[in-house]
């Protein structure tokens, strides 16, 4: 809002005269979106709208350069601000003019333009950079996996400063076009629709586009050699999947899971409402880590999922996140719970479903395989902690306050509101507490003390998730 003259009474002629903003009322947007588990992650002053990435990958040498232009909007008077990135660059402009720019902390990209940013003006930031990711450790780590043929972007909830940069945190959602070249003969895995390629001079462009808001961390990247399989679900969803071609023992568990996309992602929708996207698959790609990762449209998952044979209950526990997660993002990150709890009891429903043993009956063996002094109930599943945003707690016990919810209010009502809840908040992001006051409102019930019990107490709760009536 633009700053105006205090006036007193005697001089209430200047009341007519709003005073323009001078520089001295921009300020610098805040280095961090205030999270606070992660004060760094995101920024302050600007909400991005759409990301282009345009790159160009070389596999022999792991070297990408390219450029990523920003769509934003200011929501300060914003005379400098930030992105969250890790590679060199090179070159930054903001709405055509050269920017000063400098880097500060692990990941932030600090940028002044030529002329500060009005509140609610437009902004393209066109940031052009370099960089062999795999050696670019922030924290200790890096987010880009190598693999014999290529590399993947994967993590959470850090991956996007190793490809490109961004106001990283799941609170700003954007829509992408990611456009990767890459020697001929090699593919590119994105999120989205592959909506064309293009080749020359031995080169071969990929352009992807996910026209639905994604979180940065929810935004991937794979390079390499892929057999790909694409179909239409009966729904006409298009699905596209991509296996690399060394996955060598785990192919077929790979492919026997994977291929099942289509048809769980059908049955999830009985639970959980429309798929929000426009489109869906997975790739395994053939790194040497183990997790799965909700990645828009496009889940990765890494080969080991698939050591034992074929698991369809990871890919339920990604597709699920496509509601949980993905369409219904995080506010913040202590909310973990909305997303990790949600997706573990999906894999309880197909359970179910597969006649693997009842959610009921998965709920009830957690309860009772971790004693009370098991450090596993020492860790508040609503509020773990930076350290144990992905602990098993978050995930098992998150769970079972889900069955215990449902016990509380009925089934009936529970499935409205498993359904209600991601069509309600679409395309959006959400809390605990605003969780809570759904399902309060569904059931009408009051749930403070099932909530607290289950999520916010860091002790084994004396009763468990008993069926409603076996009390
Ligand atoms: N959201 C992921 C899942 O599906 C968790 C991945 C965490 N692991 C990691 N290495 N970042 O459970
Ligand atoms: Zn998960």
């Amino acid at each position: 809002m633009r700053k105006r003259l205090i006036v007193s009474a005697a001089s209430a002629l200047s009341l007519f005269l709003a005073v323009p903003a001078s520089a001295a009322d921009f300020q610098p947007g805040a280095a961090g979106v205030g999270d606070s588990y992660y004060p760094t992650y995101g920024n302050g002053g600007y909400r991005v709208s759409h990301y282009d990435i345009r790159l160009k990958y070389q596999p022999a040498t792991d070297e990408l350069e390219g450029t990523t232009t920003i769509l934003a909007t200011a929501t300060q008077d914003l005379s400098r601000f930030n992105l969250d990135f890790a590679l060199n660059v090179s070159e930054v402009r903001v709405n055509g003019r050269p920017a000063t720019f400098a880097t500060s902390g692990e990941q932030e990209l600090q940028i002044t333009p030529a002329r500060p940013l009005a509140k609610g003006s437009q902004a393209t930031v066109v940031v052009r950079y370099k960089g062999v990711p795999s050696t670019v450790k922030k924290y200790g780590f890096t987010a880009w996996l190598r693999t014999p043929d290529g590399a993947v972007a994967a993590g959470e909830p850090e991956s996007a400063w190793w490809w490109f940069p961004s106001n990283d945190h799941p609170s700003d959602k954007a829509t992408f076009d990611v456009s990767v070249q890459v020697p001929d003969g090699n593919q590119v895995i994105s999120n989205g629709i592959l909506t064309g390629t293009t080749s020359q001079a031995g080169w071969t462009r990929y352009n992807w586009r996910e026209n639905k808001p994604q979180a940065t961390y929810l935004a991937t990247l794979a390079v390499g050699k892929f057999d790909i399989s694409t179909d239409t679900t009966a729904n006409g969803l298009p699905v596209y999947n991509a296996y690399s071609k060394d996955l060598g023992d785990n192919a077929d568990a790979a492919r026997s899971s994977v291929e099942r996309t289509g048809e769980l992602v059908d049955w999830l929708s009985g639970y959980f409402g429309d798929y929000p996207f426009s489109s869906v698959g997975g790739y395994v790609p053939n790194v040497p880590t183990g997790f799965a990762l909700e990645t828009q449209t496009r889940v990765f998952y890494s080969p080991r999922q698939f050591s034992k044979g074929a698991n369809t209950s990871v890919v339920v526990h990604e597709l699920a996140h496509q509601w949980y997660g993905d369409s219904v993002s995080l506010s913040r990150w202590s909310d973990i719970w909305l997303n990790e709890g949600f997706a573990r009891y999906a894999q309880f429903l197909w359970s179910e479903h597969e006649n693997e043993g009842t959610a009921q009956e998965l709920a009830d063996y957690v309860y009772a395989s971790h004693p009370a002094d098991d450090a596993f109930w020492s860790v508040k599943p609503g509020d773990p902690g930076a350290d144990n945003q992905f602990a098993g707690a978050v995930y098992d016990r998150g769970a079972v306050a889900i069955q215990a919810l449902r016990n509380a209010v009925g089934d009936e009502k529970f499935f409205r509101i498993l359904k209600g809840w991601p069509t309600e908040r679409k395309y959006g992001n959400a809390t605990i507490p605003e969780f809570q006051a759904y399902a309060e409102k569904v059931s009408g019930q009051k749930l403070g003390d099932l909530f607290n019990t289950w999520l916010f107490t860091a002790a084994k709760p004396a009763v468990g998730p008993v069926a409603k009536g076996a009390a």
